[in-house]
């Protein structure tokens, strides 16, 4: 069986830079037509200029012929400026702003403290129609891991949508019933993207016969009764729910480590895991609208007017990657997947 799609965008991925942005990009540049590049490098993106010579360096890397088009993003901190949001605006390539809450996730520690020293930057984002991306959990040592996206919803996300009643919010990689019910019932101009693993698995997968890093990611996988709910949302059809793999590439040995990274990479499987999940759902008739119209909508972007196809057909991702001197384990490594790109 043969799958002919529209072809899809991924609007959350990590890219990297140097060997790695040059290991990691053909995966994705094969299979998405554009991608919502996050801001968080080494020292991160926090410059409209910065974000033009990522994109640049992005360009540059991409295999002869990919007409792939990164889609760039700033990294709010509690010193931007509204100044940098006109900048971004006026650029032409920066389609969005994101928060970290400081010390959420890799390369966090330059993010925001607290929300409300922003204000005046989500005002000029309200004002020029720029979206901000939200990595939503709060940090609170107290908060038990499990519960910080939901307690993130009640003293960060809610307030913030309404005290910016016209502020466009992707709620980035929701994994809980609570996150799906608050995109689900909040006014317009909300909306989430979904990656594969928070589709396929739950927090079982960390721990399957031993500890698993390749499936520690942030957030990170939750129980069984939200993994559903997710599922059900990104297969729903509703257009607040859209593709956003956030692939996100670490080097084995930061990953096999006593202290190691979260993130997963799965752009190699980029497109056909989630026909796999979306086949397990019995909604493959949806999958074109989530990972290939939704998404542009929401920014306001023309849809692709190219395919790509997918086959059902078994294959295995292989054990590793090479990147630069490192290796990268990809998702699903040396397990078989469900679906097969059809190479253009
Ligand atoms: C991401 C990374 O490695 O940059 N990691 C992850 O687990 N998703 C950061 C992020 O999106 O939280
Ligand atoms: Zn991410």
């Amino acid at each position: 069986m043969k799958l002919t799609l529209r072809r899809p965008d991924d609007w959350h991925l990590h890219l990297r830079d140097g060997d790695m942005l040059a290991a990691v990009l053909p995966h994705t540049a094969a299979r998405f037509a554009r991608a919502i590049v996050m801001p968080n490098l080494a020292p991160p993106v926090t410059t409209t200029a910065a974000a033009l010579a990522y994109r640049e360096r992005i360009l540059a890397a991409l295999p002869a012929g990919s007409d792939f088009e990164p889609l760039m993003t700033l990294y709010l901190t509690d010193n931007t400026l509204a100044e940098e949001i006109h900048r971004a605006a006026a650029s032409g390539a920066v389609f969005g702003v994101k928060l970290y809450p400081a010390g959420a996730t890799t390369n966090s520690d330059s993010g925001v403290t607290h929300l409300r020293h922003c204000d005046a930057v989500l005002a000029a984002m309200e004002e020029a129609g720029m979206v901000l991306q939200v990595h939503g959990e709060v940090t609170a040592p107290g908060i038990d891991v499990f519960d910080r996206e939901r307690v993130f919803i009640e003293r960060v996300l809610a307030p913030a949508v309404e005290r910016f009643p016209q502020l466009k919010v992707v709620f980035e990689h929701v994994t809980t019933a609570d996150a799906v019910e608050f995109v689900r019932g909040a006014r317009d101009g909300i909306a989430a993207t979904v990656t594969p693993q928070h589709m396929l698995l739950n927090r079982n997968a960390l721990f399957a016969g031993g500890l698993r890093p390749h499936h520690y990611c942030l957030p990170v996988l939750k129980a069984e009764r939200h993994r559903e709910a997710v599922l059900a949302a990104a297969t729903s059809g509703s257009a607040r729910f859209f593709l956003g793999t956030d692939s996100a590439p670490h080097t084995r040995g930061s990953k096999e480590s006593s202290c190691g990274c979260a993130g997963i990479y799965s752009a190699p499987v980029g497109i056909e895991i989630y026909a796999e999940a979306f086949e397990q759902a019995g909604a493959l008739d949806r999958l074109e609208a989530f990972a290939s119209e939704h998404g542009a909508r929401f920014y306001g972007l023309p849809l692709n007017d190219t395919t790509i196809t997918l086959e059902r057909r078994d294959w295995m991702p292989p054990a590793e990657y090479a990147a630069g001197a490192d290796t990268l384990v990809p998702f699903r490594a040396g397990e078989t997947v469900r679906w097969q790109l059809v190479a253009a």
